[in-house]
């Protein structure tokens, strides 16, 4: 779906004290769309003080329902190497201001990161903080559907303080006999209870799942920190889990953690932009971030995923050239560009 539609904030729950739930309805009245649990919206923010909207992709945090939407946000904090730096823009923006009456404007659902239909399938969840939010959807949408199918949900957070969703998932384990749910706490405080708040100390040990680590049928879906997804695609490799039944999907740009290229330099605004399949030429404008922020802004659609050049997604026939902001995972090839990373460094036309 490329349109953008307005949704009204219909119900705002903190769950921890860094991650509010967003109830949405549409304003049209109109059905929700269906969506593949695991997707997520494009959210289009006009945040105040700012001239240019923000985009941020959201996951749903539950299974389809015809009543809602449901995305859950957590309010990204500084990096603990430089707690000078403001914390998150739109998650800050989510958390702290948008509140119950409020209208947002979103694209989607959107994404391929979606758990298998078929029933032999033994999906094993894999969740670190934040990166729940999809697994949840989908662990919800499984056992709702098949409360046979048996699966494993592994949720790693530092404590009780930041563990979200708690309730939902215990209501889940009572729907599914054969399903194995366990929490992980990294660093448990005094007060937290193993047994009774969390289920083992430590890391997240993919060893928990036992015989149907090997199984052909396992699939295994990681969202969470990248150090985390890094570690636990490492330990699968090792026993023996082919690459394809590792599904990933990265919140953050992996590809700029783990690497030490300088950033370039953006592009001038001398330069014009032809999105040929729109008819339209555009000057551009040094305000954007990225070509495919500039494209969205002038209501060009271009389909994208991670905003950050790791999946691919936005991947568009380029004439001209263009500089880089940072580097990206995918590497384009000639006469190809990721416009999400991107901006033009000379006139360029995009097959857009
Ligand atoms: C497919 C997908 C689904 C997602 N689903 C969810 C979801 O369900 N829930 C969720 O909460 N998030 C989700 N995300 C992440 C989300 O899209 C945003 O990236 C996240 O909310 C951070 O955005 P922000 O604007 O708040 O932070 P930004 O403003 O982009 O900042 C990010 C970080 O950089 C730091 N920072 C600020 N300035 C600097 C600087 N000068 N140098 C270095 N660092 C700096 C900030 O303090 C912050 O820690 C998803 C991402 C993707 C790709
Ligand atoms: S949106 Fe993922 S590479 Fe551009």
């Amino acid at each position: 779906m490329s349109a953008y539609r307005k949704y009204r904030i219909v119900k705002k729950i903190r769950e921890t004290d860094h991650i509010a739930s967003f109830y949405l309805q549409p304003v049209d009245g109109l059905p929700l769309a269906d969506f593949r649990p695991g997707q997520h919206l494009l959210f289009k923010l006009d945040i105040p003080g700012r001239d240019l909207p923000v985009l941020r992709n959201y996951s749903f945090s539950s299974a389809y329902n015809s009543s809602f939407y449901r995305v859950s946000v957590k309010k990204e904090a500084p990096p603990r190497t430089a707690p000078q730096l403001a914390p998150g823009i739109a998650s800050s923006y989510l958390y702290d201001h948008v509140k119950e009456g409020d209208i947002l404007e979103a694209k989607g659902p959107l994404g391929n990161f979606c758990v298998g239909e078929e029933n032999n399938e033994i999906p094993v969840f894999i969740a670190g903080g934040i990166g729940i939010t999809p697994l949840l959807s989908m662990a919800e949408a499984v056992l709702k559907t098949d409360p046979r199918r048996r699966i494993h949900f592994l949720y790693g957070v530092n404590n009780r303080r930041e563990h979200a969703f708690g309730e939902e998932l215990r209501t889940l384990r009572q729907l599914s006999a054969t399903s194995r749910f366990l929490t992980f706490y990294a660093l448990p405080e005094e007060s937290d209870q193993q047994g009774h708040h969390y289920d083992r100390a430590g890391f997240i040990s993919i060893d928990a799942i036992g015989d149907d680590l090997l199984h052909v049928d396992t699939r295994f879906y990681l969202c969470g920190p990248a150090p985390m997804m890094a570690f636990i695609t490492e330990a699968l490799q090792q026993r023996g889990v082919e690459n394809s039944r590792i599904l990933t999907e990265n919140f953050t740009a992996a590809s700029v953690e783990e690497t030490d290229e300088e950033p370039v330099a953006t592009g001038s605004s001398a330069f014009t932009v032809e999105f040929r399949r729109s008819g339209k030429t555009l000057s551009w404008d040094d305000r954007f971030p990225s070509l495919l922020e500039f494209a969205e802004y002038n209501d060009i659609d271009i389909s994208s995923g991670c905003l950050f050049g790791d999946c691919g997604t936005c991947l568009t026939k380029l004439q001209g050239e263009v500089q880089y902001k940072h580097p990206t995972m995918v590497k384009p090839g000639k006469g190809e560009c990721l416009p999400c990373s991107c901006v033009p460094a000379s006139d360029i036309s995009l097959d857009a």
